[in-house]
């Protein structure tokens, strides 16, 4: 069995780099789209690096859903990961994709996650706590922001020298190593 995959993105695009990279020789996983919120994120600019067609939606069409899914199922996807995306996934969307939607959260959820916790913020808020501990979470997606069942986390320690962006620095790593093989191991069976 194949999976095609859409990576949904709104920044740099640095773990979708290193997914379409990890799986490049794979026949199991294809990923023939990238999808953005933001015509300007560098993801486009390493989805053309990487020569993957990559798209925008606006705010609106991404809370319609609609266009969206007529995207999805053009480009015949079965599997969407969300690796740095900061808008909702819309219900319509959640509804024809059941526990083929994935998401990666920077911090060990439950804490550190909801509406507002994205990026740097997250680390902060982490720093600020003085949090001994930080690290990553996959989970699937459902409506509400990080309260998707929990597949996978890996933890770094944090320490009281730790800035944001050393966190983040931290945080990033943990991501390009487990990200992939977390993808690899729930549709890999
Ligand atoms: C990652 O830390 C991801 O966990 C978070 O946003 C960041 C995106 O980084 N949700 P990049 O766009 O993959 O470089």
């Amino acid at each position: 069995m194949s999976y095609r995959i859409a990576i949904l993105a709104s920044g740099s695009g640095s773990n979708a780099e290193n997914i379409i990279k990890y799986f490049s020789h794979s026949e199991q996983f294809i990923f023939p789209l990238i999808i953005s919120n933001k015509p300007d994120a560098f993801v486009h600019k390493r989805a053309e690096n990487l020569k993957i067609p990559s798209i925008t939606f606006t705010r609106e069409e991404f809370s319609e859903g609609a266009k969206v899914i007529e995207i999805l199922k053009e480009n015949k996807i079965d599997c969407i990961v969300l690796a740095g995306f900061l808008l909702k996934i819309s219900t319509n969307i959640i509804e024809k994709f059941p526990d083929r939607i994935i998401n990666i959260h920077p911090a060990l959820l439950p804490k550190f996650g909801g509406k507002g916790m994205y990026g740097d913020k997250v680390h902060q808020a982490v720093v600020d706590a003085h949090e001994t501990e930080s690290g990553i979470t996959v989970h699937f997606v459902n409506e509400k922001y990080d309260e998707g069942n929990i597949i996978f986390q890996a933890k770094c320690p944090v320490t009281a020298d730790d800035t944001a962006e050393t966190v983040a620095h931290k945080v990033h790593a943990l991501e390009y190593e487990h990200f992939p093989k977390v993808i690899e191991r729930i549709w890999g069976k």
